[in-house]
């Protein structure tokens, strides 16, 4: 039984939902799970855990500063153990940018840390209008509207593969 660290940068929670799920996927397997928010982090002591997943959103094109300042101070516990990395952004919702190897934020994110993560993932993330205030709701409709996406102002559109998310909690348990 292993106990797992999964560290989670979210601004409207749903990168935390999906923590949630992996939590439950782990649990089923007799793991032990803690979630921690990144802002949080700093007070867990990462050398008790035997894996350490660390998730984040993106927002206008990157990860939030948090989540780079937690890969540079952990870097070398994470190392150290199994560990792993995934990003949530609603331009995975295309097809052709739903892999790690295929999602632009998860690319450039690579280049700009040290920090070789074991496993890697993409999830398409939520959009929900009404939650985002004036301008961020017609920036993203805009963007929405350029890429095809749901441009009504009251629409909520889940673009997450749970199956997807489940595969990757059994990912985590074999790392
Ligand atoms: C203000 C704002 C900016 C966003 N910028 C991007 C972006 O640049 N690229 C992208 O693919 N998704 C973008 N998204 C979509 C988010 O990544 C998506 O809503 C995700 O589910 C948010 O997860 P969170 O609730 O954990 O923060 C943006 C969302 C908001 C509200």
């Amino acid at each position: 039984m292993a106990h797992i660290l999964i560290v989670y940068s979210t601004t409207d929670g749903h990168t935390r939902r999906i923590c949630e799920r992996l939590k439950q996927v782990v649990e089923e397997r007799n793991h032990r799970v803690e979630l921690v928010a990144i802002d949080d982090a700093s007070q867990v002591r990462l050398e008790s855990f035997d894996k350490i997943v660390l998730g984040a959103s993106i927002r206008y094109g990157k990860h939030r500063k948090e989540v780079y300042d937690f890969v540079r101070a952990a870097r070398q516990v994470l190392e150290s153990r199994p560990n792993a990395f995934f990003s949530v952004n609603v331009v995975a919702r295309k097809p052709e940018k739903n892999r790690p190897e295929t999602n632009p934020y998860l690319r450039k994110f690579l280049k700009q840390i040290a920090w070789r993560p074991r496993e890697l993932a993409v999830f398409a993330g939520k959009i929900d209008y009404q939650l985002y205030d004036f301008w961020d709701r017609q920036i993203i409709r805009f963007i929405m509207w350029m890429t095809k996406g749901p441009t009504d102002p009251r629409a909520v559109a889940e673009f997450t593969d749970w199956k997807q998310v489940e595969a990757f909690g059994r990912r985590v348990c074999e790392m």
